[in-house]
Parts: structure tokens; C-alpha cells; sequence
């Protein structure tokens, strides 16, 4: 299997982590790719007509997307570890990942709105409705983080890459002076070498 993912990217570094809390990592390679939104990657629009990353492309040439499928099929492939089948842990672990991929979401649109629209297209009551999003997340994941239990599941997993994408593009946010509780999580869970060999590069 190989999957085109980015550095920089924290929809890859989800599907990143999972490789190697699964163990698979000698049976996916991961293909650096370039991504923007407003330059399209032709040979990735192939497999993936929203040409975006992570991509996941099979053996027999079918491709799977986006990180929340790809996640869930890598930790099907080795045994159920990272997703709770069942019950009320099974929806609130995917409710968890939906909250840190709506952040996200919400990081990353900010981050395209200032790095990439030009300066004289910018809207800030956008980008204060965008930030909004990020803080009402963070608030709810830090009222959580007593149930994290030690568990390093889906739903931890994309705490994590909330984090670690704060402090690689919005370092000006310091998280860690409102969330004593995350910032004591994400201290200890950046050890993991999973966490550590994916941190996120430009
Ligand atoms: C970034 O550079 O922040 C980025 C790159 C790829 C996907 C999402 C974000």
C-alpha cells in the first residue's frame, strides 16, 4: 500500500499515526506530496478527484479516502486496536474525531486565508469566526482530557495532531496558558514514537 501524504499536513499525520500505532508501517509507504489549493496536483487527482491528501492507494489500484476511511481500514487490517467496535465508546471516540477534525478544518482554512488568499481579499470576521471554532474546540477537548484514561485511540490521536499543528502555524495562539490539562496530556504523549517521527515540517 502507499499513501501520499505532506509534512505539513494534520489530516495526514492522523493516518501517519495510526501506521504506526498499528504496526504497519512496513507495509505502507508514504509518498511525499505537494498540495495547494489553488494548484492542483494532477497525478493525485487520478485516484483522488477531491485531490487531496492523505490518499490511500491499495494494492489492486483502488484508492481510499479521506483520513477518517483510511484510518478506520488501516486499524480494521490489524485487529480493531485504535476504534472501539461497540456501544457508546465506539460513538463517542468517533464523535472525538470528528470535534479534532473540525478543528482542524478550521486551523487550516485560517491558514490558507492568510498564507495563500491575497492580502487584500482577507476577511477578518471570517477568520475571527474560524478562530472561534478553534477555541470552543480546545475548551471542549480540555474539559474532556480526564476521560482520555491513558488511551491513545482515534479520538487521542487527533487531539494530538490539533496540537501539534497549533504550535507548527499558530504558535501566537499559546494554547498552553488556558489548557493546563492538554498541555500536560500532549507533554506526555509527544514521547510516543509515533507522535515524534511525524511532527509536522515545512
Ligand atoms: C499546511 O502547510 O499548513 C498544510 C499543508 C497541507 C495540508 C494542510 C495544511
Amino acid at each position: 500500500m502507499q499513501i501520499n501524504v505532506n509534512a505539513a499536513s494534520p489530516f495526514a499525520r492522523k493516518v501517519r499515526i495510526v501506521v504506526r500505532e498499528a504496526g504497519l508501517a512496513d507495509q505502507v509507504r508514504e509518498i511525499e506530496t505537494a498540495v495547494s489549493p489553488v494548484a492542483p496536483n494532477a497525478d493525485l487527482a487520478g485516484a483522488n478527484p477531491l485531490v487531496k491528501i492523505p490518499t490511500l492507494l491499495l494494492d489492486d489500484g483502488r484508492a481510499l479516502y479521506d483520513s477518517r476511511v483510511i484510518c478506520e481500514y488501516l486499524d480494521s487490517l490489524a485487529g480493531h486496536r485504535l476504534f472501539p467496535q461497540s456501544g457508546m465508546a465506539r460513538w463517542q471516540s468517533l464523535c472525538m474525531q470528528s470535534l479534532c477534525d473540525g478543528i482542524l478544518d478550521a486551523a487550516v482554512l485560517t491558514r490558507y486565508e492568510l498564507a495563500i488568499r491575497p492580502q487584500a481579499l482577507r476577511w477578518q470576521d471570517w477568520v475571527d469566526g474560524q478562530r472561534a471554532k478553534i477555541n470552543g474546540g480546545l475548551a471542549t477537548l480540555e474539559k474532556a482530557e480526564p476521560n482520555f484514561g491513558g488511551n491513545f485511540g482515534i479520538g487521542e490521536i487527533g487531539a494530538a495532531c490539533v496540537l501539534g499543528y497549533l504550535d507548527f502555524r499558530f504558535p501566537d495562539i499559546e494554547w498552553r496558558a488556558t489548557h493546563p490539562r492538554l498541555k500536560a496530556w500532549f507533554a506526555t504523549v509527544s514521547t510516543r514514537d509515533s507522535v515524534r517521527e511525524t511532527a509536522p515540517r515545512a
